[in-house]
């Protein structure tokens, strides 16, 4: 018999592999869900992000032989650039269907693994690198700690396990939710986030950033800044691309002046877990 946080393990990863098998990875007029929902930028954002893609590479250096990508979805540009530094290369994710935009993005070479990051089919040691970027905060709060238990495992001594998490400390959410009050308040048309249609609920939860400390057994853990807001902060908060460009100039010179301050503040930090 099931016991109730099994149960609800398996329910939560069940509606989140729904929510891509059916909607996130599901493309309509060119644009999947995901696109649709998550990655509406202004045009100022591109080549800020630019720089956030660097950083975040440069994490991986020196490179080494394997890589594992964890909640690969549907293989980002990022990713693939990312992947292309490795001669070898797994993906894993609980969605078939980003497994198959995995396969079309890198072929054959690619070793698909149609499994959960709480239990992947590999043995200890295997990879030099895990990349799990947007993956970990929809698991079960209770269980995002033995999902990194795992990426450590399936890590090589002095390997690095670099995760995109979320930060809930980040005031930018809260800063979106008064602009959208504002703008309501003043009678003026409201730059709501995106409405993506008839999209359906996606598990969300996440941890303070102290959290993070629980794996300094293990590992070296460090934090630098990833995005400094998501899409749907930039649409409530950023209602121009002058003010966007603004903005997006002002959180660069911010990441690189004070790398530190910035890991603590931004919507999304890279965290970096060395195992020793
Ligand atoms: C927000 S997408 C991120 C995709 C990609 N890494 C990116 O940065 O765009 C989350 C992905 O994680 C996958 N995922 C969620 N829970 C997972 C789990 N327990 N094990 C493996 N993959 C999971 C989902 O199926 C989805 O493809």
């Amino acid at each position: 018999m099931q016991d109730v946080s099994d149960r609800k393990t398996s329910n939560v990863e069940s509606s989140v592999r729904d929510f891509y098998d059916t909607y996130g990875w599901v493309e309509v007029d060119g644009a999947s869900g995901e696109d649709r929902s998550f990655r509406v930028f202004r045009p100022a954002y591109e080549s800020y992000h630019r720089a956030v893609e660097r950083r975040t590479q440069a994490v991986f250096q020196p490179f080494g032989d394997s890589l594992l990508i964890a909640g690969c979805g549907d293989m980002p540009d990022s990713h693939v650039r990312l992947a292309r530094n490795y001669p070898e290369i797994a993906c894993a994710d609980i969605s078939a269907r980003a497994l198959d935009r995995a396969r079309e993005k890198l072929g054959p070479p690619a070793e698909l693994l149609e499994a959960s990051i709480l239990e992947l089919p590999v043995p200890d040691n295997r990879f030099d690198a895990v990349f799990c970027a947007h993956v970990i905060y929809h698991i079960v709060i209770d269980l995002q700690e033995k999902a990194i238990a795992e990426l450590i495992r399936v890590t090589k001594p002095g390997g690095r396990i670099v995760v995109i998490a979320s930060n809930p400390g980040s005031p930018f959410r809260f800063f979106a939710g008064l602009a959208l009050r504002l703008q309501k308040l003043f009678g003026g048309k409201a730059s709501t986030p995106q409405a993506a249609g008839d999209k359906p609920a996606l598990y969300f939860a996440r941890h303070p950033l102290k959290w993070w400390r629980r794996f300094e057994d293990r590992c070296g853990v460090e934090m630098q800044p990833w995005d400094v807001i998501g899409s749907l902060e930039e649409q409530a908060m950023l209602p121009s691309d002058r003010l966007a460009s603004a903005f997006y100039r002002f959180a660069a010179w911010f990441e690189k002046t004070a790398p530190g301050l910035a890991a603590r503040l931004w919507q999304y930090p890279i965290v970096i877990l060395t195992k020793r």
